[in-house]
């Protein structure tokens, strides 16, 4: 067996070129956004009690257009999935001190919407094969104060979210479906997004459909779509002039979508499978190949869900490859390719719910709380969490078009290349491991 030498340590590298950029943005966009652009309104929205207060044009359509493929009542668009998250949880009428569950190992926002209500994060641990929370360790953390759940259908793939519906239902919580990550995966046959009380869709950049920066809310409920759309634009100015009386958390914001957004929305939502197939094709050649290698397990897919492949996570064992992760990960990108040694930072171990210090310096909203002394975000909170992200955890997001099979097979390749030359990698890094 001829052995190449390591990019890492100076060979040449699997993968001559850089990785291509996602770009899914052909003529269909471009000609909608030049429509938006010759009409000269690039935004439908007033704020006050009129018409124009819900939005009107391109938002209006794309709204009708993703309410009806979901089979909801109601959808609410907005200019970032952060944005419909906080116009969710506060439509739920989540007030200071009162305690929201969600997971700690997700992106950011998925806990501030919380905190953006002066809402308490209290964070559940997750399932070691699908990353989501689970329902048992989501009971375990409701108190008197609890109110609701945030859960995130982390990766792509959905969380138990009929158990978890189970557990909000027979504690009169609401569930809510972070599914930023999820568009268009399947729970038993239902979509993410249709068994929560209300879900959020995040259309930024990076994910699989995208308008640049957009979200949108999903739900069956008259008063929740309406609180979110009060949210959404101002909605202080507008309650009176609609004979609105439950003003609870209508303190608006300015979180319209805007009609050059929508128009590009609406383009990619009607390729969202064509979008998703690549994705999904890539990932189970992955996972077909990695089966054959020791030490690297690919996603897990329970049989009664489906995965849309965001991100292809797969769980390292350190021991069994006898390459540190940290190392390993390396080595790989060095061949070409993107791997990084676990996702993002636990939540709470950011400085902010460290320190408790969010809005001012005295401790709002975790002094709203009663239960503010016991309410702690130390380490070993959730072990499975920080044992994935510390130890087992190797994300890499190469199952994007333009990419294709050929592309994976050098991923693999490089993954073995890796394997192959363990010992020279760890005399020249003058590692081992135990
Ligand atoms: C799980 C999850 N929730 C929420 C968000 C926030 O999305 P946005 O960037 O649209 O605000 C993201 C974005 O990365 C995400 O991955």
């Amino acid at each position: 067996m001829i052995i190449e030498k390591l990019a890492l340590l100076g060979g040449k590298p699997v993968r001559k070129e850089p990785l291509p950029s996602y770009n899914t943005i052909g003529d269909v966009e471009k000609k909608a956004v030049m429509e938006v652009l010759d009409s000269g309104e690039l935004s439908s929205f007033v704020a006050g009690p009129i018409d124009a207060f819900w939005g009107a044009g391109r938002v209006k359509e794309f709204e009708n257009t993703f309410k009806n493929y979901f089979g909801m009542k109601h959808a609410v668009a907005v200019n970032s999935a952060t944005s419909g998250l906080h116009c969710a949880v506060s439509a739920f009428g989540v007030a200071p001190g009162d305690e929201v569950i969600t997971s700690p190992y997700t992106m950011s926002a998925s806990a501030t919407c919380i905190l953006m209500c002066g809402g308490v994060p209290i964070f559940a641990d997750i399932d070691p094969d699908t990353f989501c929370i689970t329902p048992k360790s989501v009971e375990a953390n409701i108190t008197e104060n609890t109110k609701g759940i945030v859960a995130v259908n982390i990766f792509g793939i959905p969380a138990d979210l009929e158990g978890l519906k189970k557990v909000a239902d027979k504690h009169g919580l609401f569930l809510i479906e972070d599914n930023a990550q999820a568009p268009d995966a399947n729970y038993k046959g239902q979509k993410t997004g249709t068994i929560g009380d209300a879900a959020v869709f995040s259309f930024n950049r990076h994910k699989t459909m995208q308008c640049g920066e957009g979200g949108i809310i999903i739900c069956n409920s008259d008063k929740i779509a309406l609180k979110c759309a009060m949210m959404r634009n101002h909605g202080e100015v507008a309650v009176a002039g609609m004979g609105i009386d439950d003003i609870v958390n209508t303190v608006g914001v300015n979180y319209r979508m805007g009609e050059i957004e929508a128009a590009i929305a609406k383009v990619q939502f009607e390729k969202l499978q064509e979008l998703n197939t690549p994705r999904i094709e890539m990932a189970n050649y992955l996972t077909e190949q990695l089966k054959n290698i020791d030490g690297i397990t690919p996603p897990h897919v329970p049989k009664d869900r489906s995965h849309v492949y965001y991100f292809y996570v797969m769980k390292y064992n350190e021991k069994v490859v006898g390459i540190p992760r940290e190392l390993f990960a390396q080595a790989v990108q060095a061949e070409g390719f993107t791997m990084r040694a676990g996702y993002v930072k636990l939540v709470y171990n950011e400085p902010l719910y460290q320190k408790k210090i969010c809005f001012g310096d005295k401790g709002f909203p975790f002094t709203a709380n009663s239960r503010n002394d016991k309410i702690i975000y130390h380490k070993g909170l959730c072990p499975v969490a920080e044992r994935l992200q510390e130890k087992e955890i190797l994300v890499t997001n190469i199952i994007y078009p333009p990419l294709g099979i050929s592309d994976m097979a050098d991923f693999i390749t490089a993954i073995k290349k890796v394997i192959t030359n363990k010992d020279t990698l760890l005399n020249f890094q003058g590692k081992k491991v135990a």
